[in-house]
């Protein structure tokens, strides 16, 4: 049986089972390869623990968002905001319209962090990008993207370079095959952990910042983290 996925009390979204199916059929207007792709995403990483470390409405925006897989799952939270999707690579963003429509409150657009109007947004979400990002263009890229919060803002980042050291390996050997294969678009190849994403959002100035192990039961060294924007 389907069950939907829902908010917490604290208003953090939450995921249920049945996901998956919903996905498949979600992204029927893809091609198969296409809908594979995102089925693998999907279960390949933990979404359930990146979507409950986000707010279930305000004006969120999604740095690199990739074929629209988090998009899809907030719609399925019943996040109550506005959503804007940016990725630099246009086929992302064509596929991620192709089987999302855009309205008013949720849109994709080719660009990358500097794309995003400064102050504009309560929460910024960075799933699985800094590998691709250049090691000493990272607290650049960070900085940038948080100056796209608001005062008080949300940053929340996944990254995939942390944990055992057998998942390291296994991550670095994963991406890249990814851009060697030109499956994913970037201009370096780097793992990060979540050690260095919390001193790029210090180094960004942002506050309470939070790392949590998140690749339990997966074969990734996930590591998410929380910051928020000082409040003015
Ligand atoms: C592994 S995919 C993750 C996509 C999506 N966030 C998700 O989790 O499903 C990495 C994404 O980062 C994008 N990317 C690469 N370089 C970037 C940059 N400098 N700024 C923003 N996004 C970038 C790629 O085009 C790709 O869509």
């Amino acid at each position: 049986m389907e069950r939907h996925i829902g908010t917490t009390a604290e208003g953090l979204l939450a995921l249920g089972s049945g996901e998956s199916a919903a996905l498949w059929k979600a992204a029927a207007a893809l091609t198969l390869p296409e809908r594979a792709h995102l089925a693998l995403r999907f279960r390949s990483a933990p979404w359930t623990k990146v979507l409950g470390a986000l707010e279930s409405g305000g004006a969120l925006v999604d740095f690199g968002c990739g074929p629209g897989l988090l998009a899809h799952l907030l719609s399925r939270a019943g996040f109550s905001g506005t959503y804007l999707g940016l990725d630099p690579d246009p086929r992302k963003i064509d596929r991620a319209r192709r089987w999302l429509p855009e309205t008013a409150a949720r849109r994709f657009q080719v660009g990358e962090v500097d794309a995003a109007p400064p102050g504009a947004f309560s929460q910024a979400a960075l799933i699985d990008v800094l590998y691709l990002v250049p090691p000493g263009e990272r607290a650049g890229f960070v900085s940038r993207a948080a100056r796209a919060l608001s005062p008080g803002g949300r940053f929340v980042a996944l990254t995939s370079g942390g944990g055992p050291r057998w998942k390291r390996r296994l991550d670095a050997a994963q991406e890249r095959l990814a851009v060697g294969l030109g499956i994913t678009r970037g201009a370096a190849m780097a793992t990060c952990d979540g050690g260095e994403v919390a001193d790029l959002l210090i180094r960004a100035g942002l506050l309470g910042v939070g790392i949590v192990d998140v690749g339990r039961g997966t074969l990734h060294g996930f590591e998410l983290a929380t910051a928020r924007r000082p409040s003015a």
